[in-house]
């Protein structure tokens, strides 16, 4: 009887090796190593072309087929995609568990006019038809598959012939081809390069979900990120409803979009002004609360910023943040400190970005001091006012880019002043209607808005 051969693989990169190891010699990674059965002798992956079938073509001689992309109805993911899902592309969609990556993609399979096949190998049919009732159906070509077994789930593909297709998820997959277990590396290195085949051969755009491991990255190994066209990352706070799907990778568009949803009762509804709901409008003036315009990837709009200033009941006074780095918090208090005389020394700091939004636009410093400065003097920022610039070491004002989106967004909320930079190229303040005011020290600034 032959024996199966086994191997090491690193469960972070995919390295083999026929013995275990400490540390991967990959990607330094420690304790990664996990054996597995490797592929059985002499069995052939299906959906495979012989070598003789592809030819090298002169470039000029392709033809073009056609229209490339299928335009989805889900505006932010056709923005986050390139304006459109290409055929034949593998999408990667991660994200934490319990986000809504199986909401996100029923409702892309029940919406969309096209013949779906939706694949789970997590929720029963049952449980699929309950969400998707609940989310609404308005396809009639959507199939759905509960199936586990990739070379099952590839028949069916090609004889169904959708023209999308999503499988939820990669993890779950098996090959009887590889012996391992369902989400072990061998498995999920096997199942995406059968489907790669699958739609780079059918042209049909695929989506894959994958789970994402504790410290943030998708689960299985490296090389399934580099297999795939698209990396799409699903995040949010769960604790609230806004949600963002980032690009981090595209062959065939900008990584610097994001979509924004909201999960209601009724599956995911698309944002279209993210501004409106992170800024809450009240009538009565707060100390602590400042406005800031900020770029996520290439989309403008306006944060509401909060922070408490008081004095420490304990020794060491206390620095806290959520949504900004905790770092730069501190550098911009010394900077207080130490270049514009306020005593911040002996005083807790709490700072928060409304929303269970991070941000890490250097844009939204200033509106981080005056937050700061507004609660430590108890003094409410002047409705109407909004600010987008970084700060520097010296306490300077600095420039930040793409300011007239920023301004646009704050002209189109209806808000009065904007506190900005002075020094930003080609910027003409006269396009604009609103109050402009640009500062190049903290001390300005604060003239400007509270005299
Ligand atoms: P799910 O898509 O199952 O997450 P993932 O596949 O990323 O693990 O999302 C589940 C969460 O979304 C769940 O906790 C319930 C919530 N949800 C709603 O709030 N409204 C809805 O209409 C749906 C379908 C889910
Ligand atoms: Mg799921």
């Amino acid at each position: 009887m032959s024996k199966n051969k086994s191997a090491f693989f690193c469960q972070s990169c995919g390295h083999e090796t026929p013995k275990w190891l400490g540390k991967c010699p990959g990607c330094s990674s420690w304790n990664s190593f996990v054996e597995e059965i490797k592929q059985k002798k002499g069995s052939i992956a299906p959906f495979s072309k012989s070598a003789t079938d592809a030819k090298p073509i002169v470039l000029q001689d392709i033809k073009e087929q056609g229209k490339q992309k299928r335009v989805l109805q889900d505006t932010e993911l056709n923005r986050v995609l390139g304006g459109g899902v290409v055929l034949g592309s593998l999408i990667l969609v991660g994200g934490d568990p319990g986000i809504g990556k199986s909401t996100l993609m029923l409702q892309l399979a029940i919406k969309e006019n096209f013949k779906v096949l939706y694949v789970s190998g997590e929720e029963s049919e049952n449980q699929i038809k309950m969400r998707a009732e609940r989310i609404g159906i308005s396809n009639e070509n959507c199939h759905i598959l509960t199936e586990t077994n990739l070379e099952s789930i590839l028949t069916h593909a090609s004889q169904l012939q959708p023209e999308i297709l999503v499988i939820d998820s990669i993890q779950t997959l098996h090959s009887s081809q590889v012996e391992s277990a369902a989400g072990s590396v061998s498995q999920v290195r096997e199942s995406a390069a059968c489907l790669l085949r699958y739609a780079k051969e059918s042209h049909v755009p695929t989506f894959l979900i994958g789970h994402i491991t504790k410290d943030g990255s998708i689960a299985g190994p490296k090389v399934l990120e580099h297999m795939v066209d698209t990396v799409l990352q699903f995040e949010g706070d769960r604790n609230y409803v806004y949600r963002l799907l980032r690009t981090i990778k595209n062959r065939f568009g900008s990584t610097n979009e994001i979509g924004i949803y909201e999960m209601s009762g009724t599956g995911l509804r698309i944002v279209e002004n993210p501004s409106e709901i992170l800024v809450t409008n009240t009538d009565s003036e707060l100390s602590g609360i400042s406005i800031s315009s900020t770029l996520e990837g290439l989309r403008p709009f306006l944060i509401e910023i909060q922070a408490l200033v008081s004095s420490a009941a304990y020794g060491t006074p206390q620095r806290s943040s959520t949504g900004f780095d905790a770092k730069r918090l501190n550098m911009l208090l010394a900077v207080l400190e130490k270049r514009c005389g306020f005593k911040l020394g002996a005083k807790d700091v709490f700072l928060n970005i409304a929303g269970g939004i991070k941000v890490d636009d250097p844009g939204v410093d200033l509106a981080v001091t005056m937050a700061v400065l507004s609660s430590n003097a108890n003094l409410p920022i002047p409705p109407g006012i909004a600010f987008s610039a970084e700060v520097g070491l010296s306490g300077e004002i600095r420039p930040v880019n793409r300011i007239d989106q920023r301004i646009a967004e704050v002209e189109k909320l209806g808000y009065n002043k904007i506190i900005i930079s002075e020094n930003i190229k080609g910027f003409d303040p006269s396009n604009y209607k609103i109050d402009i005011v640009q500062c190049t020290k903290i001390d300005q600034v604060v003239k400007a808005v509270f005299s």
